[in-house]
């Protein structure tokens, strides 16, 4: 278990009842080692998403377990729930979902507001904004950067809480393709100096080719590429 980042043992999620009843997650096995960077694919609705959202305990499996290192997120109540949210992982959406009235920095500092912003937090905070190359934008709000600017920030929230586990839903979603290969190259940096796991759901395969590993999913079960109906990669 010590090696694994996440770990998820027959997992299904199953939403609605009856006969609209939508299997999202079919018994998913699959463990994924610390440190990896891994790339999640498969067509739209295939339970891409669902995925990302059980592990990071933004959503409940209907059944099976989900490990974070050794800790079972599954068998945790909503306050340890949030726990998980706040300190085990870093959520990097498509659409950014930034707080729009607030700074870069604000907006960085955001998820450290429940356990005070002391001076060791806001200079992480400065120093993560630096990584990310936006230094010279601590104050700027969302609507005045552009969208890969904005990712860079929201990538820096993520790390704030310095979470072993960093999921990304499609975060060069929105991105035109020149600025997606900067976010990208970004993201394998940032895996490659802090050790963390990356977990990254991308319909690119110019994305997914950065990653040390690909998952395919298919009607919420893990299948070849082929059977995932996706070409061989670039
Ligand atoms: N909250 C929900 N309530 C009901 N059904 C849902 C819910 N969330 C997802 N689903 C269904 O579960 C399946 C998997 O959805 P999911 O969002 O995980 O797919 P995805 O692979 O992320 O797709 P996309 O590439 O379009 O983002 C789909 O059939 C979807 O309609
Ligand atoms: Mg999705």
């Amino acid at each position: 278990m010590g090696d694994l980042a996440v770990n998820l043992r027959r997992v299904t999620k199953i939403y609605g009842q009856g006969r609209t009843a939508v299997k999202a997650l079919d018994e998913i096995d699959l463990a994924i080692e610390r440190g990896c960077f891994l790339a999640i694919m498969g067509p739209s609705g295939s339970g891409k998403s669902t995925l990302l959202n059980v592990i990071g305990g933004l959503d409940r499996p209907t059944a099976g377990e989900v490990y974070i290192g050794d800790l079972e997120v599954t068998g945790q109540d909503e306050q340890k729930l949030y726990l998980v949210r706040r300190h085990l992982v870093g959520f990097v959406f498509q659409s950014f979902h930034l707080a729009p009235t607030l700074g870069a920095l604000d907006n960085v500092l955001l998820p450290a507001l429940p356990t005070g912003l002391t001076p060791d937090i806001r200079q992480r905070a400065v120093a993560l904004l630096e990584r990310v190359g936006m230094e010279r934008r601590l104050d700027r709000r969302p609507g005045e950067l552009s969208a890969g600017e904005q990712q860079r920030v929201a990538i820096a929230r993520a790390l704030i809480m310095n979470p072993p586990v960093v999921l990304a839903d499609e975060p060069t979603g929105n991105l035109d393709s020149r600025t997606a290969a900067e976010v990208v190259h970004l993201i394998e940096e940032l895996n490659r100096e802090t050790g963390k796991t990356f977990l990254l759901v991308t319909h690119d395969p110019r994305v997914a080719r950065h990653c040390h590993r690909v998952v395919y999913l298919r009607d919420g079960r893990l299948c070849s590429r082929a059977e995932a109906g996706l070409e061989a990669l670039p």
